[in-house]
């Protein structure tokens, strides 16, 4: 059967995705959606023409009617506006969840069944409104933020360490911010256990650099923030969804009493296959860790007060 992802928001990242769904033939058809339309519009056809090169065989379409978004199989959200200068990060907070809200009202009156993947920042918070805000299954829908930590954090031992990424396995949990924790005693470098093979001083300096690693890249960009590598993180998503691969994830998922938070979003080990999140797997922290966590988790909550006093509904 024919399959269809829509990406809400065709700036940095709804292109990148569009181009990877359109190299790796992911689905049958690519719609994306912009409030600026020519933008999706102009994205959809520079992709589409460059399928006669690289011998890919998808439809693609840009758009702003939410009706075109109807039967979607998976759903990425990127809309949004970055900060700007002179604006606090609450007034973006305002901004972004305005956006969000007529995001979740367009999905939901056009294509509710679908797996939705939000990417927009600040995520834990923006996608635990997209899914008070839509009411949909808290299980179809999804943050993404634990597979590009995780995967920086695997990329920076991996130059420290001089072995292939591949060869390391790894986790990173908790809030997509400052607070998030990447997880030493889960990572191991070809089976072997991290902590055999680096010194203490040298991961802590490659766990700041991950916990920065978003405004690391912002500061050299000076206009915009990453886009491969949260895009590939997205894709590799929508890919265990579509083709039922239930690969365990780190993602931001709704949690209801799972490692003792109830009610809000935080990113933990997921499996993701053809019903949307499949479980929650709760692994074993240590009394370290544990505080971390609960001070990632802490930072999640206070954010999500500040967008409850921005809006009510929530
Ligand atoms: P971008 O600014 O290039 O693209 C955002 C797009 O959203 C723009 O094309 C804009 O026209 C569109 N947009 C604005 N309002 C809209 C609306 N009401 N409906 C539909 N589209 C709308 O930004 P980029 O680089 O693609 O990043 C997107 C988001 O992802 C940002 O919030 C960014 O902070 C976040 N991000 C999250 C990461 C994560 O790990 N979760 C990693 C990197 C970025
Ligand atoms: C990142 O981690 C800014 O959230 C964005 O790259």
């Amino acid at each position: 059967m024919s399959k269809k992802i829509s990406l809400i928001g065709a700036g940095q990242i709804g292109g990148t995705l569009a181009h990877l769904i359109g190299l790796k033939e992911l689905v049958d058809e690519v719609v994306m959606f912009d409030v600026a339309s020519g933008i999706a519009k102009g994205k959809a056809l520079d992709i589409a023409q460059s399928s006669s090169v690289d011998g890919f065989n998808i439809k693609l379409s840009g758009t702003d009617n939410y009706e075109d978004i109807k039967n979607s199989d998976v759903i990425i959200i990127t809309a949004g506006v970055p900060r700007k200068p002179g604006m606090t990060r609450d007034d973006l907070l305002g901004i972004n969840l305005k956006i969000i809200k007529e995001v979740a009202d367009g999905i939901k009156a056009n294509s509710p069944k679908s797996f939705i993947i939000c990417i927009t920042n600040p995520l834990d918070i923006i996608v635990m409104a997209l899914q008070k805000y839509s009411g949909l299954e808290p299980n179809k829908i999804v943050g993404m933020a634990g597979i590009l930590d995780t995967s920086r954090f695997r990329y920076f031992l991996s130059q420290e360490l001089k072995v292939p990424v591949k060869e390391i396995e790894s986790l990173v949990l908790g809030g997509h911010g400052d607070t998030m924790v990447p997880m030493p005693n889960y990572t191991k470098i070809n089976g072997k256990p991290l902590s055999e093979m680096i010194e203490n001083k040298k991961l802590e300096l490659i766990i700041e650099r991950t916990r920065k690693g978003g405004a690391e890249i912002i500061k050299l960009l000076e206009k915009g923030s990453a886009f491969y590598a949260p895009a590939a993180s997205g894709i590799e998503m929508a890919e265990s969804y579509i083709k039922n691969l239930k690969k365990m994830l780190p993602c931001a998922a709704y949690l209801n009493g799972e490692y003792g938070v109830k009610n809000l979003y935080a990113g933990v080990p997921v499996i993701i296959g053809k019903d949307g999140v499949e479980k929650i797997i709760e692994i074993d922290l240590s009394s370290q860790e544990k505080e971390q966590f609960n001070l990632s988790i802490k930072a999640v909550k206070d954010l999500y007060e500040v967008a409850k006093n921005i809006d009510k509904n929530l």
